[in-house]
Parts: structure tokens; sequence; C-alpha cells
């Protein structure tokens, strides 16, 4: 691995830390209220979030995990020698390293991850596995314009990997927005390897956002703890429920923090008045068809070239090129 390998680059547009407080403040203000999902991801959130992903209700992990089991040397294959593999998040290292293994001779792999700490750990983890792979780690948000560092010999095609299912944390038009933005980093004859959760019964997907554990409900949860600490607002914990509810007509899991009494909330200079069961929308996970997807994946200019399901037909991962 190379020197460059060990430096991490930051884009410099990492949001301040203040502007959370002005972040809840306007979500706050809307009707109904509403919060980003960015904001379950501190330490723990990120930890909980690998919690989740071991719950025997949660099938999306193991089902990506089979696939690839099943078909990442196929997958390797599509995607051809000397890529440049770019992964939007870092935090799947069973699933890249399945991945990396199949791939032949592949330039770089870079790991795009807003937290330092996680892709420090993705450098370390992947320099011990893979020691003759040039790793270049970059420390941004890869929803936004990326400056992608120089690879160490011309690749013959950029691959944007982004497993996972986390593009069903983005609403339609923000999806779409990404899938654009990937488009336009990917260049000419680059491609995107995507995880995509598939439409099925309501009642297994409702399942794995409300495990038996509670690992989901204090996940939810620890977004207010985060804000506690981080903004010192004074939410009480035991006044707000998880809720997380399958809408078939919009085919997504919609997660709310729901107030379990009227109470009133600090937030910086803020009074927020919650009513008894008014329900603050936190996170969307949309999940697809085939088709659905497709025409999605249209919107931003690129087509469907690849798709492969897992044994059981829960997940999909595709190979997305421009159109
Ligand atoms: C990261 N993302 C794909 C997860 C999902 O399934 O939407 C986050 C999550 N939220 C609750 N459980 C898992």
């Amino acid at each position: 691995m190379s020197m460059q390998a060990y430096e991490l680059r930051d884009d410099d547009r990492r949001p301040p830390i203040n502007d959370v407080l002005e972040v809840v403040q306007r979500g706050l203000r809307l009707q109904p209220k509403r919060l980003p999902s960015w904001l379950f991801y501190d330490e723990r959130g990120s930890q909980l979030f690998e919690d989740i992903c071991d719950q025997p209700e949660y099938y999306l992990t193991r089902a990506e995990i089979d696939l690839l089991n099943v078909h990442a040397g196929d997958i390797a294959e599509v995607l051809g020698e000397d890529v440049r593999l770019i992964e939007y998040g870092s935090g799947s290292a069973i699933k890249t390293r399945m991945l990396l293994e199949q791939l032949r001779s592949p330039v770089s792999y870079m790991p795009v991850e807003i937290s330092p700490e996680p892709l420090r750990q993705s450098v370390q983890s992947f320099s011990e596995l893979f020691p003759e792979l040039t790793i270049q780690p970059f420390c941004a948000d890869f929803t936004r314009p990326l400056r992608l560092p120089v690879p160490p010999r011309a690749p013959r095609r950029n691959v944007i990997y982004f497993p996972g299912s986390t593009i069903g944390n983005f609403e339609a038009r923000d999806a779409i927005d990404l899938l654009r933005k990937m488009r336009n980093e990917m260049g000419e004859g680059g491609g995107v390897l995507i995880g995509v959760d598939l439409k099925k019964d309501p009642t297994v997907i409702e399942a794995a956002y409300n495990d038996k554990a509670g690992v989901t409900a204090e996940f939810t949860l620890n977004m207010l703890v985060r804000l506690n600490r981080e903004i010192g607002s004074d939410f009480d914990l035991s006044a707000f429920r998880h809720r997380a509810h399958y809408n078939p007509m919009a085919g997504r899991i919609e997660t709310h923090i729901v107030s379990a009494r009227s109470q009133e909330v600090r937030v910086g200079r803020m009074r927020v008045a919650f009513g008894d069961g008014e329900a603050m929308q936190v996170e969307y996970s949309c999940k697809y068809s085939l088709s659905d997807f497709a025409t999605l994946a249209a919107h931003a200019g690129l087509k469907v070239q690849h798709v492969w399901l897992d044994p059981q037909q829960l997940f999909s991962v595709q190979f997305l090129v421009r159109a």
C-alpha cells in the first residue's frame, strides 16, 4: 500500500457542529416536525446500527451477504479488471472484503466517509487484509460533490459501490440527485454497484424495523440522546417512543419519534411544544420492485445492466451504467 493511502483527505465541507442546532430548530418548526436521519449516526448510533444488522428480524444485511456468497465472483467478472472502487460510506467491511477478494487487479479502494474514526478503522483493517492494495480514504460527505484524489495508475473504470440499501433512506427526488452525482463522478465507462432492498410481505419488512430486542427503538431514540448531549436540548427520553410503520402506497418504512404526552422541550433558545401522540418523522427506508428502481435510475440517466438476487429473493445488488 502506498504512503498516501494513510493520509485522511478532508474536503473541508463537513457541517460545523453548531449547524446541528440550526438543522434541528429548522426541522422542529416544520409541520409535521421532521429531523434528518444522518443525526442517528454518532458513535453510539453507529454501534447500534451494527447491532441492528445482527438482529434476526433485520434480513437486509444477511441477504446481501448471502447474495455476495453466491454472486461475488460473477459481479467481479462484470466489473472487469483494473477497477477503482469508490465506496460511499465505509460501514460494511464484510461485504467490501467479499467483493475485493474477487476483483482482478483493482487500481485502488477509496472509502468516502464523513466520520474520521470509522474511516481510520476501515483503512486499518483493509490494509491488513489486502497489503498490496492502494487505499485512498477520503473524509467527506458523499452527498456533496467530491474532488477525487488522483489514483496510483489509470483505472479501466471507476465503480461507485453503495451497499446496504442506504439509497432507500433518500426520498425519490434526493435519490435521483445522488444517483446523478454518482453518474458524473464515475465518468464515461464507469458504473454504480448498489444494494437495493426489495418490496415483499409488509409484515416481514415491518418486523425488520421493530425487532423484539428493542435495538431499533434504542437506535431511534439515541437521536434524542445525541441532541441533548451536543446541543443541550432537554428531551425527556422516557416521554418519547419509536414507531416504524410500513406505508404500502409509498413503499417505505416510515420511522417516527412519537411524543407520549403533551410536553415542551427546550432546543437552544427555542421552546418546542409537542402534543400527546404527536409524531416527528426521522427516517424513510424505501423498498423497490426491480421496475421501480430501473425507473428511478433512468431519471438519473442510468440504466440497469445487471441484477443479482440473494437465494431468498429479498434483496438485490444492481450494476448501473450510463444510459
Ligand atoms: C442504513 N439503512 C439502510 C438502514 C435501513 O434499513 O434503512 C438504517 C436503519 N434504520 C433502522 N434500521 C436500520
